[in-house]
């Protein structure tokens, strides 16, 4: 089988570095992919339009096409698919991927299933999001943009004047509709699943990503900078019940509305005092939470064919621990420079380097984005192992004129449980 993958990012690279692995595989085509996703059995295609895209899966004889990030989700990539005779496709429609991209539609979701989440009102105007937030039962609250934001749109405020007065920046770049939500507190994880349309059956490790840039959890917001799993926050006993209790019901719910959802389905959530709760949905795979779930997952490419066929097989995972470090351009999240060089990329049995922000020209390697690369280890024996490997690669790696990348990813995990 010939297997695509649309995308460019380092969720990418690990997707189709263990759909590869599969003997069922013959090759992954990425597109367009990046410096590092054309190894071994492996190509990039430069593919931009819907419309080469369905061309390419129909000449090439794609058996199985991944979409990786949510903006083609969101535009519709699939119903495009579908729609020009591309069946074997894993995502979700532009109707399913409006649970990331609309937050009214997955708050009205849950609230109708009563699926744990911060109590919220929606709002459609500043003057009515300003009379929510002057009437809100607690000083904290939570404003969240509607739309897609990149993880942006979201302000956690410890005061309502501070709320009032984020509001009309936020307004003037996000538009007024917000959701005012109660602010929850608790460590927070991901859980990941897969869906057929008819259930969901998940990764049955948790896993933690880092969104600041900084260690210590201190600096602006960005993409991820590090993720890990198993996060001893939240054991598999509490991931199987997220998938039956919430997920599940989920995915029924939009089937019983005529929206059949197959693909990832990643939920944010926070351990709170009264249980866990969801903050949001996505409809995809995290980045870079997916470089170190690749590297616990065994059989990737076989229960995706089985979610597209109807009759979902649970994913295995082997034991031990992954983490994940990533090496960003020095200014990330801000202005970057790109064309740099890159120097000292080792990888052993253990440690994958899976790549996002780079490009490959005349044998040469270059950063070309924000997040360049994602060391990436594996250890049976655990996450100090895994993260000790991950840290010892990521220091041999060199990009004259600057790259950052935080120290302690991983390190609660380290402070609460040896496993
Ligand atoms: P979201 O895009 O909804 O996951 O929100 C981004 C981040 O904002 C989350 O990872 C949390 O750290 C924080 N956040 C979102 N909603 C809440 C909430 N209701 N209470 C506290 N923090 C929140
Ligand atoms: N790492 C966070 C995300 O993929 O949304």
């Amino acid at each position: 089988m010939n297997v695509l993958v649309i995308g460019s990012g380092g969720r990418e690279h690990a997707l189709g570095w263990r759909l590869a692995q599969s003997s069922a595989v013959s090759c992954v085509y990425y597109a367009p992919g990046n410096g590092g996703t054309a190894e071994g059995k492996c190509r990039n295609v430069s593919l931009l339009q819907f419309r080469d895209i369905a061309q390419f899966i129909t000449a090439e004889h794609i058996g199985m096409t991944v979409v990786g990030p949510e903006a083609p989700l969101v535009n519709g990539l699939v119903d495009f698919l579908y729609q020009h005779g591309c069946k074997r496709v894993f995502g979700p429609t532009q109707k399913a991927a409006q649970l990331e991209a609309d937050k009214f539609f997955s708050y009205g979701l849950m609230s109708r299933l009563s699926i744990p989440q911060a109590m919220a009102k929606m709002c459609y105007s500043l003057d009515e999001a300003f009379t929510v937030i002057r009437n809100h039962p607690t000083e904290q609250v939570v404003i969240k943009a509607r739309g897609l934001t990149g993880g942006k749109g979201v302000v956690v405020c410890d005061s309502k004047a501070q709320a009032l007065s984020e509001m009309v920046a936020h307004a003037a770049t996000y538009g007024p509709e917000v959701l005012i939500a109660e602010r929850l507190s608790g460590e927070e994880f991901s859980v990941f699943g897969i869906s057929d349309g008819e259930r969901v059956l998940p990764l049955k490790l948790s896993v933690q990503d880092h969104k600041r840039l900084l260690d210590g959890d201190t600096g602006p917001n960005t993409g991820g900078m590090g993720a890990y799993c198993p996060a001893p926050v939240a054991p598999s006993s509490m991931v199987q019940s997220i998938a039956d209790s919430v997920m599940t019901p989920l995915v029924q719910q939009m089937k019983a509305d005529g929206i059949v959802y197959k693909g990832f389905l990643y939920a944010g959530m926070m351990l709170t005092a009264a249980g866990p709760k969801v903050l949001e949905f996505n409809v995809r795979f995290g980045d870079p939470e997916c470089q170190a779930a690749m590297m616990m997952v065994t059989n990737l490419a076989e229960v995706i064919a089985s979610a597209l066929d109807g009759h979902l097989q649970p994913l295995d995972c082997r034991p031990g621990a992954a983490c994940c470090v990533v090496l960003a351009s020095s200014g990330y999240p801000g202005p970057f420079k790109k064309g740099l060089p890159i120097t000292g990329i080792i990888e052993t049995e253990s440690v994958k380097v899976f790549h996002a922000g780079t490009r490959a020209e005349h044998g040469l390697l270059s950063t070309d984005g924000g997040r360049v690369l994602g060391v990436t280890a594996y250890s049976p024996q655990g996450i100090a192992s895994a993260r000790a490997q991950a840290y010892d690669a990521a220091s041999s790696i060199s990009i004259p004129g600057g790259f950052h990348y935080r120290t302690d990813i991983a390190s609660r995990a380290l402070r609460k449980v040896r496993y």
